[in-house]
């Protein structure tokens, strides 16, 4: 049994962990975001109605743009102005396709506009000046007269836009210049002074940080830079076979990779509780965020995809993936303030596919529904009584619990294959109400959706739960996701 007392009631789950990254690869923002003012897709100022209807029902907080390794190859000025007359270029990172230059900073702002959502830009270091980027932070963000300022205008904003988030470089250990922590940390210092809240509103400057384990990069950053930084990025990706060469299929997979890849979802604990360490030891008030701006699951490409567009079929697998996810951003939520699944649309562990004017909820979209009522919410850190490691049940199931509005929220996983797993949580006083009760199911592990069959993994009522005075004690099948919202006298 887990009990959950009051006195349990720990730091707030920002809902920022629940971001979204866009980034100009494959049908990511054309196609999947973007359609253009003279489409047949229903769409509003060029950017498509469904997919923005769906996103909005998710409560999506921040979406960053506009990359990844596309953004220290973006140059900000080609995209803005007349579309007819914006210079098409080639995408090099992503399939060496044509870039239009179509989406550019009005449309993002637009589709912030339309999600009602948070601005996080990522800017160009890699390939980039310091100018480039200081402009680019002006034309966004100045009230007034200034060159910058009135080329805005001249385009048609008058007024700026509130940049909440700025990142300073992406992956500039990679595909963002292949530096060492020392130089950057030294060109962050020098280009994150540049980006100035020119506005009222202050600027959240994200400094570029580690990939995975790599503890000494966070060491560094913290080290030369921290006091210049807002927060610092991670990025993990779960790879079934955790060989970037060979990662395994999306879709074709049996027991022994579902649980390969359970074990590499898990893995972020281990990531997130060393890399906070390290920056406890800096930072012991932690003032410093810990963004991890690219997350989710990378496999081999859907067949017949362009390599360069990372396409991969999505299911009920994924949708663990992610509630195993959350689970962790939870318990770190008093340093992990910002998280940014890798991708929103059509790319990598998307939310969401579109085939022309069709478009289709993946399962991951269902976990990430599962758990809108833990946004803003106070992570409940409740223990269970069988001495297991906390959070967990056996060794398949696990629970994630939080308060707001006077209302629990219990989420519990099963990514075992076989058994069910039986939860019973006693809380604080008889239960009174249930205002949610649903289930993500995927008839076998590898269950998807499709254009063909749309709903084969989707959201329903969970029934096989009983109240007992303060005990609400549940059964929940295999590779499910089970959230009960409940409040008590
Ligand atoms: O999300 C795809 C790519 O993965 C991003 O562009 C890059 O930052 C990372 O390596």
């Amino acid at each position: 049994m887990v009990t959950i007392t009051e006195d349990a009631r720990a730091h707030r789950i920002d809902r920022r962990i629940y971001g979204q990254f866009a980034e100009h690869l494959g049908r990511g923002v054309y196609e999947g975001i973007w359609v253009g003012d003279d489409s047949p897709i229903p769409h509003h100022n060029g950017i498509r109605s469904d997919v923005v209807a769906a996103l909005r029902a998710i409560k999506v907080p921040v979406v960053r743009w506009p990359g990844g390794c596309f953004a220290d190859d973006y140059h900000w000025q080609r995209g803005i102005g007349p579309r007819a007359e914006r210079p098409a270029v080639v995408n090099f990172h992503w399939g060496g396709v044509v870039e239009s230059n179509h989406f550019g900073t009005h449309e993002y702002f637009e589709l912030l506009h339309q999600l009602d959502a948070e601005a996080y830009i990522c800017g160009n270091v890699g390939s980039g000046s310091v100018t480039e980027m200081r402009d680019w932070v002006e034309y966004i963000t100045l009230d007034g007269t200034s060159p910058m300022a009135d080329l805005r205008k001249r385009h048609g904003r008058d007024q700026p836009w509130r940049l909440h988030f700025f990142g300073v470089g992406n992956e500039s250990w990679g595909c963002g210049g292949n530096m060492r922590p020392q130089y950057y940390a030294d060109l962050y210092r020098r280009y994150q002074t540049y980006v100035r809240p020119y506005g009222e509103f202050p600027i959240y400057k994200v400094a570029c940080g580690a990939n995975d384990n790599d503890y000494e990069w966070t060491e560094v950053l913290m080290t030369q830079a921290g006091r210049f930084m807002d927060g610092l990025s991670l990025h993990y990706y779960t790879i079934p076979s955790g060989d970037f060469s060979a990662k395994g299929s999306a879709i074709d997979f049996d027991d022994h990779e579902w649980y390969a890849t359970i074990r590499q979802a898990r893995r972020i604990e281990e990531l997130l509780a060393r890399h906070c360490a390290i920056m406890d030891t800096h930072d012991p008030d932690k003032r410093v965020g810990l963004i991890v701006d690219e997350w989710g699951t990378w496999y081999d490409r859907a067949p017949g995809t362009n390599p360069g567009f990372l396409e991969q079929p999505n299911t009920i697998r994924d949708a663990m993936v992610a509630a195993l996810t959350f689970n962790r951003f939870h318990r770190y939520a008093d340093r992990v303030r910002m998280a940014n699944i890798a991708q929103m649309v059509n790319v990598l562990q998307a939310l969401l596919h579109t085939d022309g004017p069709v478009m289709v909820r993946t399962p991951t979209y269902y976990a990430f529904a599962l758990y809108t009522d833990h946004h803003d919410a106070l992570f409940v850190d409740a223990r269970p009584d069988s001495g297991d490691a906390p959070g967990t049940i056996g060794a398949h199931g696990e629970y994630t619990v939080s308060w707001k509005d006077d209302a629990y929220t219990v989420t519990v996983t099963n990514a075992g294959l076989e058994e069910e797993v039986d939860a019973t949580f006693d809380l604080p006083g008889r239960i009174t109400t249930v205002h949610r009760d649903q289930i993500l199911l995927g008839e076998r592990p590898n269950s998807q959706n499709t254009v063909a069959d749309p709903n084969e993994v989707v959201l329903t009522e969970f029934n096989d739960y009983r109240i007992d005075g303060s005990r609400l004690r549940m059964t929940v099948p295999p590779h499910s996701i089970v959230t009960l919202r409940v409040s008590h006298a």
